[in-house]
């Protein structure tokens, strides 16, 4: 069975990407696939300190719950990541997520698939366009991984916003189905 992680990365309640998030487990779970939901709220996930030890250790000297998460990350077939657009970019948290990723950069990893989910006040056309860029950096770095989608759900702003727009929950039942 295919393994679906997705990793919602909002610290707040009511987050907008996290119900879109949910809306994706939904069409994942339709899809027959094993879904894994995880909410970075209330996690340690320390920043990365460079040294790269992990590059001969495959893992990290710091201790914290990147130790558990990156293993969720080893077993997908394929992730979705969801964040809130903060200056034009991805969350802070999801990128202390991705560098924390780094032991897995010298060894081989199984998943292919990697979608981005977005939540902005912002509608305009590339809202969301240097988060993606961001992700598909990190995308570029392991050989057998690609971008395969991205919902970028503008003008949801307030918490629960997300919740009256059919539109972006359908899209993102759509992107989860697909996963
Ligand atoms: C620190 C911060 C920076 C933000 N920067 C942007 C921005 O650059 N563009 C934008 O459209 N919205 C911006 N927002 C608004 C959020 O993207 C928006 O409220 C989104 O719905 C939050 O998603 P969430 O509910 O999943 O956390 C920002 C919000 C915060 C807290």
């Amino acid at each position: 069975m295919k393994k679906v992680l997705i990793v919602s990365s909002s610290l707040r309640g009511g987050s907008n990407s996290e119900i879109l998030a949910h809306e994706a487990e939904k069409g994942a779970k339709d899809a027959g696939s094993d879904v894994e939901f995880i909410n970075l709220k209330g996690k340690e996930i320390k920043f990365c300190i460079g040294c790269l030890a992990c590059q001969k250790t495959f893992k990290c000297v710091q201790k914290d719950d990147m130790a558990d998460l990156i293993g969720k990350v080893q077993n997908a077939d394929a992730i979705i990541f969801a964040t809130p657009i903060y200056y034009y970019e991805m969350s802070g948290q999801l990128k202390t997520f991705l560098d924390r990723c780094n032991p897995l950069f010298p060894q081989s990893n199984k998943f292919k698939d990697v979608y981005l989910i977005t939540s902005s006040y912002d509608d305009a056309v590339g809202t969301a366009d240097k988060a993606i860029s961001g992700l598909k950096g990190w995308i570029e770095c392991f050989e057998q991984s690609r971008f395969s989608g991205c919902l970028v759900g503008g003008g949801i702003n307030e918490p629960k916003d997300a919740s009256a727009r059919e539109d972006l929950l359908q899209q993102a039942y759509e992107l989860g189905k697909n996963a």
